[in-house]
């Protein structure tokens, strides 16, 4: 956060577009200021983007002046419905909106809206650092209107409603997803008595669309540290709303003496480590995904301790139903999420034991073109506080990676097809598909996986010959 005079303040609307805003505003005799995420951004240093603009009067007919002001290259679209404006303006969007007074019924998000003063379209808005207005009229350029004590809230780093919580966050329950959100993008502290009324209110998410709750969680988790906004969303009780997949995985059981660790914190710990690496939200999400069934798969075997059996493979299954749930993508997104969830396990097998070319190869085969993914989310997923261990895994994985990169060079294993393919295997033995291809296509794949057979067709037609003779199949066309 950086302290800046009017003077300061005013360069950083000295764009030209700025200036033709205030003089259409002094032209119409309205009173107009840059009002939410723009104004907070400047301050925040953060890189500035949609321009908000709040007019006390129509914000409809400011933007239809200012397209005419103009002329070339602007376009203005309206939305009666909504009161507001959209100016396009090479590149630049500004949206007007005339200030306003909104009353919420207490079963929609749908604001019954009146006009207002300045101040009114302050009071409706969410948090302090979201409502501060900089005028754009010349006799006021640059001057800040920050009624809240917005500005002592950035420096604070603090997320505070305006007004009573319970009001803001009952008339728009979103609100509290996005508090969480601000508080995980930015760093802040959330309030007390904002936090509290996160805790009040929180069974009103129930009003809020699946989407936009996805689109919040999206953002948590491409902040810097996503974990804390998940604790946060535990702490006040939505996230058991949300995503009670994730609650479930916490706790410790302890029998005999032996504990396993905290799902929870696990998976969080790892989420952070991965966001180090990675801006790949659905790599992120495997991260989150990636023991989610841990509790479904936990028991415990006298001999060994506590097992979490093919929690990769349920996990993989798992995964549809909360996307569907979530309203997230049922898409080739979904499926890579799947894939890494499923497959998280096996770098850390491999790790663990002799580095076997064999096994380096077959990972390359099933993880393909998402390797480099597969091998960030297990290193990510090394959370033992045990130095030893934990330096040991690592430099295992380091070997898994060189071994990759020899293999990939050597055999061209990554989005490998068997060079024989099964309408070959079919015209040789005069064959139509049937299970025999089958077998005869997967021996030639694994000797070529289990490095029996070099990667190319003359050793694999060789072998598939060899194979075909032993299943007392004769070949029925010459090459
Ligand atoms: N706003 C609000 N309540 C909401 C959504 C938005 O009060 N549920 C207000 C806030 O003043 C906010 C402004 O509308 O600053 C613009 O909203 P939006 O563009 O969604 O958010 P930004 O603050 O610009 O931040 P981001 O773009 O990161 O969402």
């Amino acid at each position: 956060m950086i302290d800046l005079t009017v003077e300061e303040l005013k360069r950083h609307f000295s764009d030209n577009i700025f200036k033709r805003i205030s003089e259409t505003a002094d032209e119409l005799g309205l009173e107009c200021y840059v009002v939410g995420g723009y104004v907070r951004d400047i301050f925040l240093q953060r890189p500035s983007k949609d321009i908000d603009v709040v007019v006390v009067g129509s914000g409809i007919a400011m933007a239809e002046a200012l397209g005419k002001h103009l002329g070339r290259g602007a376009h203005v679209s309206v939305f009666k419905n909504f009161g507001t404006a959209q100016l396009k303006y090479y590149g630049t969007e500004v949206e007007f909106v005339g200030a306003r007074k909104e009353s919420y019924m207490h079963d929609s998000r749908k604001p019954i809206v009146e006009d207002g003063t300045l101040e009114d379209d302050q009071n409706r808005r969410d948090f302090t650092i979201n409502a501060l207005a900089v005028c754009l009229n010349r006799a006021r350029y640059g001057e800040l209107v920050d009624p809240f004590g917005g500005i002592e809230d950035l420096k604070e780093k603090t997320i505070r409603t305006p007004l009573d919580p319970d009001i803001t966050f009952s008339d728009d329950p979103l609100r509290m997803m996005r508090c969480v959100r601000f508080a995980t993008q930015l760093g802040f502290y959330i309030d007390d008595e904002t936090f509290d009324s996160l805790e009040r209110n929180r069974e009103r998410i129930s009003i809020i669309s699946k989407e936009r709750i996805a689109d919040e969680l999206n953002k948590i988790i491409l902040s810097p540290i996503p974990s804390k906004g998940f604790i946060e969303l535990d702490r006040c009780g939505l996230l058991e709303l949300i995503f009670p997949e994730l609650v479930r995985l916490q706790g410790v059981e302890t029998r005999n003496g032996r504990a396993h660790k905290d799902n929870f914190y696990h998976t969080l710990e790892v989420l952070d480590n991965i966001s180090k690496k990675t801006d790949n939200l659905w790599l992120r999400w495997a991260a989150l995904l990636h023991d989610i069934a841990k509790p479904a798969t936990k028991r415990w075997e006298p001999r060994v301790g506590w097992t979490f059996h093919n929690h990769n493979f349920i996990g993989e299954k798992m995964i549809p139903d909360i996307f569907r749930r979530m309203k997230l993508p049922m898409n080739e997104k979904m499926k890579y999420v799947q894939k890494m969830v499923s497959l998280h396990m096996r770098p850390i097998v491999i790790a663990d034991d002799v580095v076997t070319d064999s096994a380096v190869r077959r990972l390359l085969f099933e993880a393909s073109d998402d390797i480099d993914d597969l091998m960030t989310l297990c290193e990510a997923d090394i959370t033992s506080k045990n130095m030893e261990r934990k330096k040991r895994f690592l430099n295992n994985f380091q070997l898994v990676r060189q071994k990759l990169k020899d293999l990939e060079e050597r055999d061209r294993i990554r989005n490998f097809q068997p060079p024989v393919s099964g309408e070959e295997i079919m015209s040789t033995f005069g064959l139509s598909p049937c299970q025999q291809v089958g077998v005869l296509k997967s021996a030639i794949k694994d000797a070529i996986l289990d490095g029996v057979i070099p990667n190319e067709y003359e050793a694999a037609r060789a072998f598939m010959l060899q194979r075909a003779e032993k299943m007392g199949l004769k070949e029925v066309t010459n090459r």
